[in-house]
């Protein structure tokens, strides 16, 4: 993870939105024809793969400000949710915002992100809690694919919470995922991924590999919400059920370290969840020294992580959690890409992947992007070979 490898007073080529040639000026093989080229003159700045976001709930109405100052006086994220706050507070937002609402409301956050360098994206339903609010979500994601500004990944995250028609009826709600939403989830292919809230209090490892069991039978790929405010299970759960991610991880022991060995999973850190809700760590750097990869996410939501800015996630990567800037950045890059399934398409500065750029200020360093953490240090972002920012 260590490895960022880079050429010095290089030129790079982009055609038909895809990354064509690259290499360094002393053997530039030279062009015989400029016109109708568009130049960009990089001198001082960084080149950089587009940041890949592998974890948001970026489609959410409102905002949840008031539980914010909640916390602040006192209130823990677990005391607001047990009085009817926090995910469900969203879901009654949702549920009286019109499709059409939503879509622009999204759409602006997602305009955000890409002016802050992200190139790719993973959206979760997961605020709507009942089919038809599900559905509303999962179709505005689908809208927002369809603007064709950066690859859009959705997953279904009907099990986030217990709708308050369901309190003290679980297994109903669980019965209504699994027999009534993923089928018609998987009959519009609204769904690349499926993901649930392993945790006490929502759902627990025996529900999880239920509700994973189901969306499998149609083709979705399970992801997980794992071990952030206790130790659930989650880990285990994810790795016996082959889930390409696991995400949170505060309450990440030894053995799941070891399990997370054995695996295609890829361990997650959402460090701007962590640091809103003050809570413990995740093992990040010690999982990297037991040899595992590790991605670094936003988790972009109105209750845990208002801000979906994958550079300000790399400072956190590297004065949190330890991990150098090289590390830190194949964290918001490579590692998110693999975790997904977009590993061959974005990611890398690599010939054939998309044209998703970052042209830097003139920095001096690839270190120098965590270190000034305040600072937007992003002249240009380039998306499909054309320069939009
Ligand atoms: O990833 N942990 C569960 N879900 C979200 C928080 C959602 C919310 O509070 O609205 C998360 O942190
Ligand atoms: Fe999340």
């Amino acid at each position: 993870m260590a490895k960022v490898p880079c050429i010095e007073n290089a030129w790079l080529a982009c055609e038909d939105g895809k990354i064509a040639s690259y290499g360094s000026m002393e053997e530039f093989p030279g062009i015989s024809d400029w016109k109708d080229l568009e130049v960009i003159d990089a001198s001082g700045k960084l080149v950089l793969p587009g940041f890949v976001d592998s974890h948001t709930h970026l489609v959410y109405a409102g905002n949840r400000e008031t539980e914010f100052v909640d916390r602040i006086n006192g209130l823990s994220y677990e005391e607001i949710a047990a009085r009817g706050g926090g995910i469900l507070n969203s879901a009654q937002n949702l549920r009286t915002c019109s499709e059409d609402d939503l879509f622009e409301q999204s759409k602006q956050r997602l305009k955000e992100i890409i002016s802050q360098g992200t190139a790719a994206v993973e959206i979760k339903s997961g605020y709507g809690l009942s089919t038809e609010s599900e559905l509303k979500m999962l179709r505005v994601i689908r809208r927002l694919r369809n603007l064709n500004w950066i690859p859009v990944k959705a997953t279904f995250l009907g099990a986030h919470a217990i709708p308050a028609e369901f309190k003290g009826n679980k297994q109903g709600y669980i019965d209504l995922i699994i027999n009534e939403m993923i089928p018609l989830i998987a009959k519009e292919g609204l769904a690349d991924y499926i993901d649930a809230f392993c945790e006490a209090n929502y759902f627990s490892a025996e529900d999880t590999r239920a509700i994973f069991n189901a969306g499998k039978k149609h083709s979705l790929v399970p992801r997980l919400h794992a071990e952030q405010l206790s130790h659930s299970n989650g880990i285990k759960t994810a790795v016996e059920c082959g889930a390409i991610s696991v995400d949170h991880l505060e309450f990440c022991n030894d053995a799941d370290i070891e399990l997370l060995k054995n695996s295609k999973t890829m361990p997650t850190v959402l460090p701007g969840a962590a640091f809103f809700l003050n809570l413990p760590l995740p093992p990040a750097r010690k999982m990297i020294d037991a040899g595992l990869p590790v991605a670094f996410a936003s988790d972009y939501n109105p209750g845990s992580s208002p801000s979906g800015n994958m550079k300000l996630m790399m400072s956190m990567a590297c004065v949190q959690y330890k991990l150098n800037p090289e590390e830190a950045f194949n964290a918001i890059t490579i590692n998110t890409a693999y975790a997904l399934g977009l590993q061959n398409e974005v990611g890398t500065i690599t010939q054939g992947k998309f044209a998703n750029l970052i042209l830097t200020k003139e920095i001096p360093s690839l270190g120098f992007m965590p270190y000034a953490f305040g600072s937007d240090l992003i002249d240009k972002v380039i998306l499909n070979g054309n320069v939009i920012k």
